[in-house]
């Protein structure tokens, strides 16, 4: 691409469509024009991108001629139909969806882990699910200096991960309840407010996973190239508007200190330190809205592990940012300018 990339986002009224323009913009990332597509619902409203009023078409079979590089972020089935149109029409497209993660074909990227995988790649490209995101960061240097032999997650994911209309059904069931009136849950599975449920998934009836675990847990391996990487995972909604946290023990190959892992951690790219046992200060969802970073904090020892080979922390990162759009950005940064 010699001229400033034609960028196309799909999904551009969703939460995650929101924050592709507010990232790009902040980040100064080129932009020869900007295609704005949604569903018919949406068409010709507009949004506004670097001071401009961007008018919102239509997605068709069509839209994606001209495009460099396309976003998406509007679910697995506008995923597998669009996708493939617009590599078809000569863009690349980085998905924010499930549905290509786990093709031997497509690359699953996290630039601070494997951007190499990237290289001139055509195609595809897809971006991990957040809870992987918000786990991998901290995990992937660890594993790179005392091979992570086994690692147990339990997620406490925000509502802005089952989208837009989840945050709206947060607020205002939060509303109606205190207000005393009854709430009937329209996105989510079981009341929202003052509450927390089993992630919204589906359940594999005969494992008794969902299928955000089961993601977990294949991303893992196929992002850390380790098959044999032992991964259990718990994954839980929380009342949160848009940061996930997640509760993460593993065990080492060697033995591992609690000081090893910090000073891993201070120079881990991604991440930043938040431990302050002195005054009980640790990773919050409200710290990591808005931020960049995976905030990484009560790092210790496991005293399940006598044999020192394992240590539990706590993480934090905005699901809507490096859980979704920047790394979106982040992967469209590094393709050939
Ligand atoms: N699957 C995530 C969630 C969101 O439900 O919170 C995006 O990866």
């Amino acid at each position: 691409m010699s001229n400033d990339p034609v960028v196309a986002i799909v999904g551009v009224t969703g939460a995650v469509g929101a924050e592709f323009i507010a990232t790009m913009d902040k980040r100064g990332f080129r932009v020869g024009k900007l295609k704005a597509l949604a569903s018919a619902r949406s068409a010709g409203k507009t949004v506004s991108f670097r001071g401009q009023s961007v008018v919102i078409e239509e997605l068709t079979e069509r839209s994606f001629d001209g495009v460099d590089i396309a976003l998406f972020s509007a679910g697995g089935s506008i995923s597998r139909k669009f996708a493939p149109i617009a590599v078809k029409a000569g863009a690349v497209v980085v998905d924010n969806s499930s549905a290509f993660r786990m093709d031997p074909n497509v690359p699953l990227v996290i630039p601070e882990i494997n951007a190499r995988r990237i290289r001139d790649h055509k195609g595809i490209i897809a971006n991990p699910n957040c809870a992987a995101i918000t786990a991998l960061v901290p995990l992937w240097p660890i594993h790179q200096k005392n091979r992570i032999k086994r690692v147990i997650i339990s997620t406490y994911q925000a509502a802005s991960g089952a989208g837009a209309a989840a945050m709206e059904e947060l607020v205002e069931s939060t509303r109606a309840n205190l207000n005393g009136q009854v709430y009937t849950p329209k996105v989510m599975p079981h009341p929202y407010a003052f509450n927390l449920f089993n992630h919204n998934t589906a359940i594999d009836p005969e494992t008794g996973y969902n299928d955000e675990e089961t993601k977990v847990i294949k991303e893992t391996r196929k992002i850390f190239e380790d098959e044999k990487i032992a991964v259990g995972v718990t994954c839980v909604r929380v009342p949160v508007l848009r940061a996930h946290c997640e509760a993460i023990t593993f065990e080492c190959e060697k033995p591992i200190s609690e000081d090893q892992v910090r000073a891993i951690m201070a120079q881990a790219p991604g991440v930043k330190v938040v431990d302050d046992r002195a005054k009980n200060y640790f990773p919050m969802p409200i710290d990591a809205s808005g931020q960049d970073d995976v905030l990484v904090g009560r790092i210790r020892k496991d005293l399940s592990d006598p044999t020192g080979h394992s240590i539990s922390m706590f993480v934090a990162a905005d699901q809507l940012l490096k859980g979704a759009a920047l790394n979106a950005v982040q992967i469209a940064e590094l393709l050939p300018q």
